[in-house]
């Protein structure tokens, strides 16, 4: 039997801009996210994908419709629970790599163990397991100006995932880097998925994604289509 972890019910999203109109960035979405799996959001630029994603992990709230994610809706938690939420049970990788440059790989994700608060004495051991996981125990003490586009998004994945969150957002992570780095990158994902148990869920507009996948859903203006 399928088990979901998270399932976003009749989300509408409207942006009020400017000239007073309205825009309806999302539609009554319905998607339900299964445990333990890879799930794929795609659609072309516009459609709605990085709105949707900041819904389901907290980072927006929809303007109608529900999250339910551990039992209750999300959506109607306060700022703070929902903060708490993101940072001990969520993580997030983003298209630009915002790692810090004075620091070395180790020290990022080290940093974002603190963030999470981490217990201090198991921080050495984690840094250096997440890095191996990532395939990057050769390059621990570089700053990010001495990696591969490549290798920094692999850093970022290693500081998102480091406090072994139940559940990944990943929002275009793949889109600035080459073809061979970015296949790596979601080939890192599966794995992820296979052998911790993750649950990842990932914005691409690039088909050739699509079968690494076990699950995708895609939004054509703000609407899911079959
Ligand atoms: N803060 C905002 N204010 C007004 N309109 C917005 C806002 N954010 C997004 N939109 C609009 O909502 C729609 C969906 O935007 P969104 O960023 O979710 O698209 P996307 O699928 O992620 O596109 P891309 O592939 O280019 O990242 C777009 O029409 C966009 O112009
Ligand atoms: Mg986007």
């Amino acid at each position: 039997m399928k088990e979901y972890i998270l399932s976003a019910q009749n989300i509408c999203r409207d942006f009020k801009i400017g000239d007073g109109s309205t825009v309806h960035a999302l539609k009554n979405i319905n998607i339900d996210i299964e445990k333990g799996k890879l799930t794929i959001l795609r659609g072309r630029s516009g459609s709605g994908k990085t709105t949707l994603i900041n819904i389901l992990g907290a980072l927006d709230r929809p303007t109608s419709g529900s999250v339910v994610f551990g039992g209750r809706d999300i959506t109607k938690l306060s700022d703070k629970k929902r903060d708490d939420l993101r940072r001990s049970e969520m993580a997030f990788v983003f298209q630009s790599v915002a790692l810090m440059s004075g620091l070395t790989a180790y020290e990022n994700v080290e940093f974002g163990l603190r963030l999470a608060k981490y217990p201090y004495d198991k921080r050495k051991e984690r840094v250096t397991r997440v890095m191996a996981d990532v395939g990057l125990e050769k390059r621990m003490h570089h700053r990010p100006s001495e990696m591969s586009g490549g290798e920094q998004q692999r850093t970022a994945i290693a500081r998102a995932i480091a406090h072994e969150p139940e559940l990944v957002f990943a929002d275009e992570p793949t889109a600035e880097l080459d073809t061979a780095s970015a296949l790596n990158v979601v080939r890192l994902f599966k794995e992820l998925v296979a052998q911790r148990g993750m649950t990842i869920v990932m914005t691409t507009h690039d088909p050739s994604m699509m079968d690494i996948a076990d699950r995708v859903y895609t939004l054509e203006d703000g609407e899911i289509v079959e």
